[in-house]
């Protein structure tokens, strides 16, 4: 196989990584040699969400991802690139961390659900790697993807996260055997999520956005838990087609040397001249007068 210096250079890199470089190793992952496919997990680990009807509701009835779809998608990706760039303990960490804890201070989910929910940012994105990308993950960054997780949950005061990936693994698959299920919430979460897909997409395959997303999910239960069509063959057989010919040109190019993503930069239209933290957060922030017991501090 042709691959690029600079790309065999950085693997072996990622390969040798002492295990106390989780953060850099992570990053280095993260936002040069699997850039766009952890983007693209990190997309299908947000819908994924909907898929809990417990967790659907809540969105649901906080209603800033019906109101402000975009901004809600745009903030949330910013959150977490935030925290892999600047580091979890860096002064831009700890605003993000604050904003974290405050927005979930009044969220009335189980230990389970927030558990789920930080894990999809692990487990999604790598098993998308593992299918789709231009190589595998290696040891070390499987390693330390599972640290930075486990570090962000533990920061956010959830107890007893999975130290390693093949633990983080068992709870994802266990939970979504016993929760993932359709409800109306969920759909309409869907819904309104579905145009900043498409936003992303060239204008022609823009009508196809949710048999596109339904074929990258690859799960009929899932699929049918979100109100999104089935998967064909000829679907997954063109998006496999699709990825290969994606990854043989990858493997070509040299790494890059500048981020996709860099801090407070503008890289959207919700943020043309870029943005502050303080402009980061749902406009809604969840408020309990009653408190339900099992939100987090
Ligand atoms: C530890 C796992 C979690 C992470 C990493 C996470 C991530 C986020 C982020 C980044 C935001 C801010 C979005 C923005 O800036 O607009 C947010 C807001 C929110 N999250 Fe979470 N979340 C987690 C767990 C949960 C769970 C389990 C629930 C529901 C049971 C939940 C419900 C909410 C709600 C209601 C908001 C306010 C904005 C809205 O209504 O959509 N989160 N979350």
């Amino acid at each position: 196989m042709n691959i690029n210096a600079t790309l065999t250079a950085s693997l072996h890199r990622q390969q040798t990584a002492s295990s106390n470089d989780w953060e850099a190793t992570f990053r280095q992952m993260a936002l040069f040699d699997l850039a766009a496919d952890m983007e693209l997990g990190f997309f299908l680990s947000y819908y994924r969400n909907f898929a809990i009807p417990s967790i659907a509701a809540t969105l649901h009835a906080n209603a800033e991802i019906q109101r402000r779809p975009m901004k809600r998608s745009y903030d949330t990706a910013i959150v977490i690139y935030e925290l892999i760039s600047c580091g979890l303990d860096s002064d831009r960490g700890r605003t993000m961390l604050e904003l974290l804890n405050r927005v979930h201070r009044n969220v009335p989910g189980s230990k389970d659900d927030f558990l789920y929910v930080v894990l999809t940012l692990l487990v999604v994105p790598i098993r998308w790697i593992q299918k789709h990308a231009w190589r595998q993950p290696t040891t070390a960054e499987l390693a330390a993807a599972s640290r930075f997780f486990t570090e962000l949950g533990t920061r956010m005061n959830i107890t007893g996260m999975p130290v390693t990936y093949a633990e983080a693994e068992v709870f994802f698959d266990r939970y979504e055997a016993a929760h993932i299920a359709p409800s109306v919430e969920g759909r309409q979460l869907m819904n309104a999520t579905v145009q900043v897909f498409q936003s992303r997409l060239p204008a022609p395959l823009r009508p196809l956005a949710k048999q596109l997303i339904s074929t990258m999910l690859d799960d009929d239960r899932l699929a049918g838990a979100l109100g999104l069509p089935r998967a064909g063959r000829i679907w997954r057989i063109t998006l496999k087609t699709g990825l290969a010919a994606r990854n043989a040109i990858r493997r070509r190019r040299p790494l890059k040397t500048k981020a996709h993503f860099t801090p407070g930069d503008a890289g959207s239209t919700l943020y043309p001249g870029g943005y502050s933290l303080d402009q980061i957060g749902p406009v809604n922030v969840p408020s309990s007068p009653v408190p339900s017991g099992n939100e987090l501090p």
